[in-house]
């Protein structure tokens, strides 16, 4: 079954505290990462975490990012992460344009911590980790936080940067000639 159904803001699979896996050697585990993965690809997304498909389990994937968004390679390799976490390397927010497939139509500015340093578990159950930056940083934190039922609305400083993917570019103008505006 490779094509889930995406669990859409509202629904209560979004909302709880995924349990953590305790064989990621699993045969259902590698099922479900497959199933992850194909799910997500064929949504266009960048990222996804277990909940988002009903699935109440502490894995998420990823397509690998480097710190800049315009340097994503959309036939990448995508990571498997089981029982990921992470925490700041230093002090540093920066605030970037996030959609989730859990909210189509969407995109919002969400400030998030510029470097993180992760850890996780591998579907042959090895331990992985390092440090990661800007985009790849912003993508592992946004899918961590799904596994903690929380959606990047929650992470906004301000809703009125809440905008329809559609009307972006009118929004992105209208801004910029603030700033002009201002100068
Ligand atoms: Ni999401």
């Amino acid at each position: 079954m490779p094509f889930r159904k995406i669990a859409k803001l509202g629904h209560p699979a979004l909302r709880g505290k995924a349990e953590r896996v305790s064989d990621p050697r699993a045969p259902e585990i590698a099922a479900l990462a497959r199933d992850m993965i194909d799910t997500m690809t064929d949504a266009g997304g960048v990222g996804l975490a277990a909940p988002q498909i009903y699935e109440p389990w502490r894995m998420l994937v990823m397509r690998r990012a480097g710190a800049k968004r315009e340097e994503l390679d959309e036939t990448a390799a995508v990571d498997v992460l089981i029982n990921p976490r992470f925490e700041p390397e230093d002090d540093i927010i920066v605030e970037g344009w996030e959609g989730c497939l859990s909210i189509p139509g969407l995109r919002g500015l969400v400030p998030r911590w510029e470097k993180v340093r992760f850890e996780a578990q591998t579907l042959e159950g090895a331990t992985i980790g390092g440090v990661a930056d800007g985009f790849a940083a912003r993508i592992l934190q946004h899918e961590i936080d799904h596994l903690n039922g929380i959606l990047y609305p929650e992470r906004m400083a301000d809703l009125s940067l809440l905008v329809f993917d559609t009307e972006w570019p009118a929004f992105m103008a209208a801004r910029a000639a603030v700033r002009q505006g201002d100068a």
